[in-house]
């Protein structure tokens, strides 16, 4: 793509689109989806782009956020599909929940009820889905509790249990604490089952286990990271990020690249130096020639110790120019670095998006082409949206 930024990313949501339609096909026409990436602003990405995404979609019935203020902005935003908030809150919020029409995640009976409080006030049902704890250790009941916690909140007014779920937290890690997880959970759902009581929304199943456990997808999947970082060949990549060369010059051997020498040339060589650096979101320790940048269609090793906001690259003798582009992660004719190699390569799972600095532009790609560019200066509207 042909601009002037020195450094930006591009997030495909044709790619998320794509990417939540192959998990609706992979987990079936009766399991419905609560799309998980929405939560903490989108899991960097930015929460109202990929919520819209999700909308366009058309597979996903629930958006998941971290917090009520990200459900309240989506709503603010005119998004009005069902919203689960899965962290757990304090009961000073509960008013918030029950104005913006959000779905509440609960494991304290003082937020039950002070949510049927307002909902009782309002005259309107707040829904809420039980959190059990069956071995994650974040937030939830105890598996054991489950059956007297439910009994004891079903009786608050206006208050609509809608789900009780759990997070699994060793998938493809222990394969035995995930069955004994798995297990802890459909021991309480047979319990609730023989008390003659009935939850419509069960889930389990986050990215992982979709990717594994069809057992767990419930009458609900929760994906997040598995539609950004599309680590299966069915899966296409959202996020690119790309810089550019801005200074370039030879240099005799034995010259020291970057904060203590600790690259020095061990022939003349050119190098390039491009304008990003960690504080752009490019891991500090994918410098000292651990980790490659694609520049012309072909692959260059990152000299030196990665710099705040720039790193070097060897280029050797090839023609390369001030402007010419950086592919730190994305795809040229021949070569291709994933988001996914990076954390293979740091041994190291984690989102990039969120530590990308908000100097660095993005621009939002729909149908094809710019549907939004964001700036630290502006914000853009591409051709075919708002
Ligand atoms: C309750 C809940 N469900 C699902 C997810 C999605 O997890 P993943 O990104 O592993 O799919 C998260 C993310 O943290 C979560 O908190």
């Amino acid at each position: 793509m042909n601009n002037s930024f020195i450094t930006y990313c591009e997030i495909n949501l044709d790619s998320i689109i794509h990417n939540l339609k192959w998990v609706k096909n992979r987990v079936g026409e009766k399991v419905k989806i609560c799309f998980a990436g929405t939560k903490a602003d989108g899991y960097g990405y930015g929460i109202y782009e990929v919520a819209i995404a999700a909308i366009e979609s058309k597979v996903v019935d629930y958006l998941g956020v971290a917090i009520p203020d990200e459900g309240i902005y989506l709503r603010k935003k005119g998004i009005n599909i069902p919203i689960i908030v899965f962290g757990n809150i304090l009961p000073e919020f509960a008013e918030k929940i029950v104005d913006y029409d959000l779905t509440q995640t609960v494991c304290t009976y003082d937020l039950c009820e002070k949510l049927s409080y307002y909902a009782k006030n309002k005259n309107k049902p707040v829904k809420i889905h039980i959190k059990v704890d069956t071995g994650m250790g974040r937030i939830g009941v105890f598996p054991e509790d489950s059956l007297e916690f439910i009994k004891k909140v079903s009786k608050l007014p206006n208050l609509k249990i809608e789900g009780i779920y759990s997070h699994l937290s060793s998938v493809g890690r222990d394969d035995e604490f995930t069955k004994e997880q798995i297990n802890k959970f459909f021991t309480v759902l047979k319990i609730l089952e023989n008390n003659n009581i009935k939850i419509p929304l069960k889930h389990l199943a986050n990215s992982a286990s979709i990717k594994k456990l069809p057992e767990t997808y419930l009458d609900m999947v929760r994906p997040g990271s598995i539609i950004f970082n599309a680590d299966l060949p069915e899966l296409k990549q959202v996020f690119s990020l790309k810089s550019k060369v801005v200074y370039v010059k030879k240099v005799p051997k034995g010259y020291r690249i970057g904060y203590r020498g600790s690259f020095i040339t061990k022939k003349e060589t050119k190098i390039a130096t491009v304008g990003l650096g960690y504080i752009d979101g490019y891991p500090f320790l994918l410098g000292n020639e651990k980790w490659k940048v694609i520049i012309n269609d072909k692959y260059f090793p990152v000299v030196g110790r990665v710099c705040m906001d720039q790193i070097m690259v060897d280029v050797g003798n090839e023609d390369v120019k001030i402007g010419d582009e950086v592919i730190i992660i994305g795809k040229s004719k021949n070569c291709e670095i994933k988001i996914n190699d990076i954390f293979k390569e740091l041994d190291f799972y984690n989102f990039l998006a969120p530590s990308i600095n908000k100097r660095v532009s993005r621009i939002y790609i729909k149908d094809g082409r710019i549907y939004k560019t964001k700036t630290m200066l502006e914000e853009i509207s591409g051709r075919n949206r708002n």
